[in-house]
């Protein structure tokens, strides 16, 4: 006997299910957020519930182990990202605010993939072929003839006709799916880009893609809220996870691992959107600071890292008088504000600058968004280089952590630090003081001088006249 469907209301948010449709979600709060959405009963479903599993085959921990073959993009930075190239079979999903590059990134990876004589499949359910061969032209991509070989187009959002045509083929080796949200599944009773739709067609391809072992990249729409019907409801379903962030008034494009199965989750991959698509950016640190002026008060440049690739930054801070009557402004662009109001706390409680009436405007340039705590000493001296009026040596670099007690706290790779600062020519470089017996500092590349540094207070110094050296 045929069971009707069962009818489930799924909150668009967070994804809890409710039998009975309420305006707000019980569990996230969210207004208006529940769709309904029908499942049908898969045959798959209630076979399995009726049949008794096979036995199944298990082994040892010490057996063989080869590592997975890998397909080079032949992009460096993308390589840099996935943990060096694509494993067949595994599932991509490229994550982004729209408009940001993941179809241009995506379709140069393609073009680059196929004139290594990859066979190629590019499904766009968002753009027809004229535009994609427009955005091609562009990118200068349509005139080498060894990629227009292995490269295939093709304009649907129709699931069931796309795993039709991998099943026939079976000759592509990578298949990019632009974007998943604009995908649909027959017999899902929802809209393209719902929660069920979304999941069900991702479910399809990725099944296809482990039997027929061809690479699949799912492309993915990061809405307002990052909520989403989209990467965030996929990101246990696939292989890796990569975000394509940035601010679309800069140039400058990072891509982020936030899962990969097969690689390092840390690493970052530096791109630039020019009239001619996505350039690739070996050494970001060099780019990052390129329009800096060395003699204004108020910036300092910070030695980070990004995975295993050290990054110099440039933070700039802009101190002005209160504006309103209510509490001191902190804009904030790039970094943690309750970071940066801890530093000033930090700033005034221990070194007695007082900064708590001013409004902070602080910005990371090149649009690069740090976390690492390590940030908090470059921070700090452009916090005081702003209130005394005396810009920090052009040639210097700052790296550390600070503590509640005014203390500078060391921070991981101090080695890598060192070096990636002596390579873009700077001559000195603000570090914590080094502690303990057990590993020595590391050596610093000889064209450095090292200001180990203990307190903020030693740092409060070297802008005073009197404490320059
Ligand atoms: P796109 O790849 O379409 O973004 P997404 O797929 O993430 O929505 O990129 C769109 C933006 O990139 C668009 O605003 C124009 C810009 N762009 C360039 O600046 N240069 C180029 O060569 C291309 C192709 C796009
Ligand atoms: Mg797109």
């Amino acid at each position: 006997m045929a069971r009707k469907p069962a009818s489930l209301f799924v909150c668009q948010n967070c994804q809890a299910q409710f039998p009975k449709w309420t305006g707000r979600c019980e569990q996230c709060g969210e207004w208006n957020s529940l769709e309904e959405e029908t499942r049908a009963a898969t045959p798959g479903r209630t076979t399995a519930a009726t049949r008794k599993g096979g036995g199944l085959k298990t082994t040892r921990l010490d057996g063989k182990a080869t590592p997975p073959a890998r397909l080079d993009t032949n992009m460096a930075e993308l390589n840099r990202v996935l943990g060096s190239g694509l494993v067949p079979g595994s599932v991509v999903l490229v994550g982004g605010d729209p408009g940001i590059g993941k179809s241009t990134l995506m379709l140069q990876m393609t073009c680059a993939l196929a004139k290594a004589q990859h066979n190629v499949l590019y499904v766009s359910g968002e753009e027809a072929i004229d535009q994609i061969r427009l955005r091609a032209r562009r990118l200068e991509l349509d005139k080498d003839p060894k990629a227009l070989d292995q490269l295939e187009l093709a304009a649907s959002i129709n699931v069931n006709d796309i795993t039709a045509t991998l099943e026939d083929k079976r000759a592509f080796q990578v298949v990019v799916i632009d974007s998943i949200q604009t995908m649909w599944l027959e017999g899902v009773a929802s809209a393209p880009g719902s929660v069920s739709q979304v999941r069900s067609c991702a479910f399809e391809l990725i099944r296809l893609a482990k039997t027929l072992g061809f690479v699949l990249i799912l492309i993915g729409h990061v809405t307002k809220e990052g909520a989403l019907a989209g990467p965030r409801v996929l990101e246990h379903m696939v292989d890796a996870v990569l975000y394509f962030e940035g601010d679309r008034g800069h140039q400058f494009r990072i891509l982020r691992a936030a899962k990969n199965r097969f690689g390092a989750t840390d690493e970052i991959g530096v791109f630039a959107m020019t009239d001619t698509g996505l350039r690739e950016v070996p050494n970001p640190s060099a780019l990052f600071l390129a329009e800096r002026h060395g003699n204004v008060a108020g910036s300092a440049v910070f030695a980070g890292l990004e995975g295993t690739r050290p990054i110099l930054l440039e933070v700039q801070v802009l101190l002005s008088a209160k504006s309103s009557d209510g509490a001191a402004r902190r804009a904030v662009l790039g970094w943690d504000s309750s970071r940066l109001n801890m530093v000033l706390a930090v700033l005034e409680a221990r070194c007695g600058l007082k900064l708590g009436s001013m409004d902070v405007h602080l910005n990371v340039t090149g649009g690069l968004k740090v976390t690492e705590p390590a940030a908090d000493l470059a921070v700090a001296a452009a916090l005081i280089s702003a209130a005394t009026g005396q810009p920090t040596a052009p040639d210097e670099a700052y790296f550390g952590e600070i503590g509640l007690s005014g203390e500078i706290r060391q921070v991981s790779q101090t080695g890598i630090r060192l070096k990636e600062i002596a390579k873009l020519g700077f001559r000195q470089a603000v570090i914590p003081r080094h502690v303990g017996t057990a590993n020595a500092r590391p050596k610093a590349p000889r064209s450095l001088t090292i200001a180990e540094t203990g307190h903020l207070s030693e740092l409060v110094r070297r802008f005073s006249p009197a404490g320059k050296d």
